[in-house]
Formats: structure tokens, C-alpha cells, sequence
């Protein structure tokens, strides 16, 4: 944690408090009485409360009898000798009651809909995963999906899950490079994609996007599954590429499940750490689909005719646990959307929820402030009165979008869920129930029943005090948590529980805590960026960057963004001479469309400097503090007069 900054305090004064209207919490599966008896059962017998809850919720081929083993912790394990299958509970015990309920709601981008029950996606499910069972696919083998974000995405997950196969997403987003790097750091033999879909009404021709990985590396692919969607014009590789609709057409409805222990890896999903390399995020089977399962009902209050709407594109962990894993196994109603907010206009989102009656939305702060941007007029247009819940996930909220959102979407009267959590703790860890709590414009509230937090200054000492910041922890182990980094456990040591001699697990984010226990995110505090709720490592821009052939070093540091969060400012040093005028102009974009070649679009430096040299300390250590500064303008009041090359400060400045 090099930019760590100790003692960090809080500047953050927001007093409003929010409690749910009176009939909301009438209705509620929680409300407070029944919310501290959770709390007081995990209190009193950890161990109890997960086993209990993991025996009444989840359904079980072999049930368990040790709920922990933390005897290699930090690699604890969680209902080991149980064993289980993850397409059962999100499908097959629904088949009785609610077979004829529609499990997705979709969407496209154009605007066609399209339902599929829950007997339905069962049977889609088992003929797909019939068809990877006859390409060789078997337990414990890795499955790279890179699809839209249509119900194949879901029916991609579930079958891999049914056979015990191991997915690992890859958002559609990803580039080429990125792409070969999950396939090869996974070692996958089989990736399904698509000929390519639209988006905002852009073609995105992802099947040339595996086309291209695959000519680069990913050596290990045997065959690749092809989704007509786009119906854009691809190659198919004969011997190598087939068919979605050919490889099923032939295939049974039905499959028996593949009966895994609990621990079995059931996905990996790649995420941004510090260091140059992604980390392959591993989910165990049992721990992850219970936390899913508890926090989508906890949470999200489900009932049965909500028809829940999380916007999260399934190649995130947002996607994996509420879009799929969460609400499916609660036998709820999930609605997907293929596109963006603003397509064809701004009203896009609240045109869906009128149309397919959402009941419970939950979506990004980006996405709030984009929409609040472009005015009131346009919610007002839709009929939003079946919303019953807001929510938020992936960055900190602001208060001023908090209170748009409550007015303008929520009529004044919904409860928001602001939700804070990681692709690695599989799902929401601090966040309000919202029957049982008020809540406050910018908070995520407070850690889930089960789920022991604590704000620890440098020395791992829990910080006393409202204003007292310091690094977020998670103090005992909860099933959810990620298991390992694939093939690298002792990063995934260092990584999560190295700061403080692996007492706690160390979230990476700084945080303090009010005088009412709840707790205020204030965002990383390594280097990790959050651009639009989308976690970037600076060093693998770094990397992308410098993999340029003019570009000798770089340097990339986050600055506030209206909309996005955070923007990406890279400063960069190039080979030889620094290029001025229209060669410098044309180096920049040539160095943006770079960035996304190698990493995606989403990492495309906002902005970039061509710079002399960078401010570093006599170790050699780049200054990023100081260049945080500099991009934002600001006022240096650092004392640079310890830097090895204090002249380079001048034109850095120069240059802003
Ligand atoms: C940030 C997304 C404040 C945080 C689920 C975390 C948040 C990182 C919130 C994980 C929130 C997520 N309030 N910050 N409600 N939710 N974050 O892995 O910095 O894509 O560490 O998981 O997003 O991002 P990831």
C-alpha cells in the first residue's frame, strides 16, 4: 500500500438521517427486532449462525459437518465435507412451485423483450451443459464466457455450474490482450462468446475480439462456442469454432448435476490489484452461494412477485452475485438489460421500469450522476410507481446524488441500499436492511449480521473516535470470502491478510466510522483506481502504457471526475526528445487508442502528459502523491526539496 495515507481523517459533514416509511417496514422479511436477533446470534456463536443458516437456506446432495476449518488459515474453509451443486439451488428446487415463473426479464438494446421462466432456463441450462459435457468439458475444468449481457450470459454460468466446470468471465469490454491473458493465467480450453452484439447502438464485434486473442496466445483453447446475437458477418475456424444453436440443438433438457464438495471452485473472476497483473479472484462453490443468497434476501427484502433489477453487466462481480447467483437462488424475477442508460435517450432506464414493472433497482453512483446531469425531465416522463427499493454499489455515493436519487427516482420515500463490497467478498459485506435501520446520504451503514468489521490505524490498532480514519478490515472470516488468487496463494496471502500479520483481512479501503456505528467509505488507499465503478490497477496502465514503443517510463494517478468518479491522468516520458506541438497531439491520442488495445476501453487515460522526467524520491521511488497534486491542479505543499530531480516539478506544473 504505497500512497497508504496515514491518518486519514474525514472532512465529510452529513447529518441527514432517512428511516423507512412506516408501511415498508410492516411489509419487510426484517425488520429491527428480528435484525438484532441476527446480529446477536453471530455474536454469540459464529460458527452456529453460518452453519445454521447454511443448513436452512441452501439445498445439500451431502450435508456438511464442520462448518469452519481455519486450521491453514487465512485459507479458511467453509462447509468442506458438504457437498453441493449451485445450478440446483438457483434452478431445480424452484421447478416445483415456480417453474411457470419467469426468471429473466430481458431486454436488448434495441428494445425486443424476451421471458424465460424458470423451467425454461433449467432446460437451457442442461442442453448447454450437455453440450460442453460433449466437447470434454469436466469438473474442475475453467470456462472463459465472453458474452453480452443476455440471458445465454446466465445460462453460461448455470451450466458450467451444473457440471462442475469452472467459469471465469471476461466483460465484454476487455480487449483482445486482456482477453489472452485471463485465457492463459486460467489455463482454459473453452471460451463462449458471441458473433458480437450492440450496445448504445454500437456494433461490438466480440467474436473477432477472441479471434484476435487467439491468434496472439491463449494457446490452451480447444474450441469456442459461438452465440448468434449481433448477426454481424464472423470466420468460424473449422475444428475449433461451432455454433451455439448447432452444439444444442441435438442436446437433452435434462443433465444430472455434478455434486461438488463445498469448496470446489466455482468461478474465477479477474480484478485489479495493485501490481501489474490481474488477479484471478477464486469463488469457492457452498461459502459464495450462501452470502449471495442471504445478502439478495437480506438486503433486497425479495418477495415473490418483485421483479428485481440490478444493472450490473454480468462480467463483474455485481453481475455474478445479482444479476445470477443471488436472486435466482431466492427464486426471484431478474430483469437484464443489454444496453446503456442514455440509449436512444436518457429516459432508457426508466422506460424499462415502467415497462417490465421493476420493483427494486440497484445500479452505480455513476450512473446516478450521469442521469442527474441531464435533468428531471426525463424520470418524470415514466410511470416509477411500482419501485419499491433503491440501491447502489461501486463506489462511494456522494450525498448530492443520494439525495437525487431519493427525490427524483425514489419519490421521496424509498429506501436506498448503499452497498459496499468487493469481487472478493463475494457479496455485500456493510450495508443497511432496509426495514430494520435508517439511513444517511453517503453511508453504507453497517456491517451485515455475521460479518465483524473494524476501522485499524498503521500499526492494525482500531482507531477511536468519529473522525478517526484508517484502513477498513474484516475481523473473522465469512463464508463469501475468496479463497485463493488463482495459482498464487501467496499473493493472495500478502495481499489480504500480510499488512497486519494476518489477523484481519485488509479491504484496501480507507474508511471511519460515526458516533451510530456507521460506517463512510472514503475509497482506496493503494493503487488501485475506481474509474465509473470499474476497479484499474495504475500499474497495468503503467504497464500498457510503457509497452509503447516511444514511451521510456509512465506514471498514472487517479483525479476527482464529475461523473466517472475518478478520471485517469498519466504522465508519461517518452524515448529521446519530448515531442511538442501537433506531434506531441498526435502521440497522445496514438497512446489513448493504445491503452485500449491492450487493457479496453475503460482504461483510456482521461488525461495525458508528455513530461520530462517524474518527481521521484533518492530511493528512485516515483513521487504519485505529488503528481495527485499536479493533476489536480493543486497548490504543491509538499516539500520537494528531498527529490532526487526537484527542477522536474516546474514543467510537470507547466505543462497542467
Ligand atoms: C469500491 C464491486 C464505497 C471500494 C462490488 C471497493 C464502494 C471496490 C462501494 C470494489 C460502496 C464498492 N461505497 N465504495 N457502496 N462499493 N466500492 O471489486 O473501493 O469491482 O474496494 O466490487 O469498489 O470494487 P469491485
Amino acid at each position: 500500500m504505497s500512497s497508504a495515507d496515514p491518518g486519514i481523517s474525514s472532512v465529510l459533514a452529513e447529518t441527514r438521517v432517512f428511516s423507512p416509511s412506516a408501511e415498508f417496514v410492516a411489509n419487510a422479511r426484517l425488520n429491527a427486532e428480528k435484525l438484532a436477533a441476527l446480529h446477536a446470534a453471530a455474536a454469540s456463536d459464529h460458527i452456529g449462525f453460518w452453519g445454521d443458516l447454511a443448513k436452512q437456506e441452501l439445498a445439500w446432495q451431502t450435508p456438511f459437518r464442520t462448518v469452519l476449518d481455519d486450521s491453514a488459515a487465512p485459507n479458511y474453509r467453509w462447509f468442506a465435507d458438504g457437498r453441493t451443486n449451485a445450478s440446483v439451488n438457483c434452478l431445480d428446487r424452484h421447478l416445483g412451485a415456480r417453474g411457470e415463473k419467469i426468471a429473466i426479464r430481458f431486454e436488448g438494446d434495441a428494445g425486443t423483450t424476451r421471458t424465460l421462466t424458470y423451467k425454461q432456463l433449467h432446460a437451457e441450462v442442461c442442453k448447454l451443459a450437455n453440450g460442453l459435457k460433449s466437447l470434454g468439458v469436466a469438473k474442475g475444468d475453467r470456462v472463459i464466457v465472453y458474452l453480452p449481457h443476455t440471458p445465454e450470459a446466465v445460462i453460461a454460468l448455470l451450466a458450467c455450474a451444473r457440471i462442475g466446470a469452472t467459469h471465469s468471465v471476461v466483460f465484454g469490454g476487455f480487449s483482445a490482450a486482456s482477453l489472452k491473458d485471463r485465457i492463459e493465467d486460467a489455463g482454459a480450453k473453452w471460451v463462449i462468446t458471441a458473433d458480437g452484439n450492440m450496445r448504445g447502438g454500437n456494433l461490438i464485434d466480440l467474436k473477432k475480439t477472441v479471434d484476435e486473442a487467439l491468434a496472439a496466445g491463449g494457446k490452451s483453447i480447444e474450441k469456442v462456442i459461438v452465440l448468434r446475437h449481433g448477426g454481424n458477418a464472423v470466420s468460424m475456424a473449422a475444428g475449433r469454432d461451432l455454433w451455439w444453436h448447432e452444439l444444442l440443438s441435438a442436446q437433452s433438457e435434462r443433465c444430472e448435476p455434478e455434486w461438488v464438495e463445498a469448496e470446489h471452485p466455482l468461478f474465477l473472476l479477474y480484478t485489479s490489484g495493485s501490481t501489474g497483473k490481474p488477479k484471478g479472484i477464486q469463488h469457492s462453490t457452498g461459502g459464495y452461494l450462501l452470502w449471495a443468497h442471504l445478502t439478495a434476501q437480506w438486503i433486497f427484502d425479495l418477495k415473490e412477485d418483485d421483479v428485481f433489477w440490478c444493472t450490473a453487466d454480468v462480467g463483474w462481480v455485481t453481475g455474478h452475485s445479482y444479476v445470477c447467483y443471488g436472486p435466482l437462488s431466492n427464486g426471484a424475477t431478474v430483469m437484464m438489460y443489454e444496453g446503456v442508460p442514455t440509449y436512444p435517450d436518457a429516459g432508457r432506464f426508466w422506460k424499462i421500469c415502467q415497462q417490465h414493472g421493476v420493483t427494486i433497482f440497484y445500479t452505480a453512483p455513476t450512473a446516478i450522476r450521469a442521469l442527474m446531469k441531464l435533468g428531471d425531465d426525463w424520470p418524470k416522463q415514466y410511470d416509477l410507481s411500482k419501485l419499491r427499493l433503491l440501491g447502489s454499489v461501486g463506489e462511494p455515493i456522494n450525498p448530492e446524488a443520494w439525495m437525487w436519487y431519493h427525490r427524483t427516482i425514489g419519490q421521496g420515500k424509498l429506501p436506498i441500499v448503499d452497498t459496499w463490497w468487493q469481487t472478493e467478498t463475494g457479496a455485500a459485506m456493510i450495508a443497511p436492511i432496509p426495514g430494520a435501520m435508517p439511513t444517511k446520504p453517503g453511508s453504507c451503514t453497517r456491517p451485515l449480521p455475521g460479518i465483524f468489521a473494524d476501522i485499524v490505524d498503521e500499526s492494525g490498532t482500531p482507531v477511536q473516535g468519529e473522525e478517526a480514519g484508517g484502513y477498513l478490515v474484516i475481523t473473522k472470516p465469512w463464508p463469501g470470502m475468496l479463497r485463493t488468487i488463482w495459482g498464487d496463494n501467496a499473493r493472495y496471502q500478502k495481499a489480504y491478510y500480510g499488512q497486519f500479520d494476518n489477523r484481519y483481512y485488509v479491504a484496501g479501503d480507507g474508511a471511519h466510522r460515526d458516533k451510530d456505528g456507521y460506517y463512510w467509505i472514503m475509497g482506496r488507499v493503494d493503487d488501485v483506481l475506481n474509474v465509473s465503478g470499474h476497479r484499474l490497477g495504475t500499474m497495468e496502465i503503467e504497464s500498457a502504457l510503457v509497452s509503447h514503443p516511444r514511451v521510456a517510463e509512465a506514471a498514472v494517478v487517479g483525479k476527482p471526475h464529475e461523473i466517472k468518479g475518478e478520471a485517469i491522468c498519466a504522465f508519461v516520458i517518452c524515448k529521446g526528445q519530448r515531442p511538442e506541438g501537433a506531434d506531441a497531439d498526435a502521440l497522445i491520442k496514438e497512446l489513448r487508442e493504445h491503452v485500449a488495445k491492450e487493457i479496453g476501453a475503460i482504461a483510456k487515460p482521461d488525461d495525458i502528459r508528455l513530461a520530462d522526467g517524474l518527481p521521484k524520491t533518492r530511493s528512485g521511488k516515483i513521487m504519485r502523491r505529488l503528481l495527485r497534486s499536479i493533476a489536480r491542479g493543486e497548490e504543491i505543499t509538499q516539500d520537494v526539496s528531498t527529490l532526487e530531480n526537484p527542477a522536474i516539478v516546474k514543467q510537470l506544473i507547466s505543462k497542467t
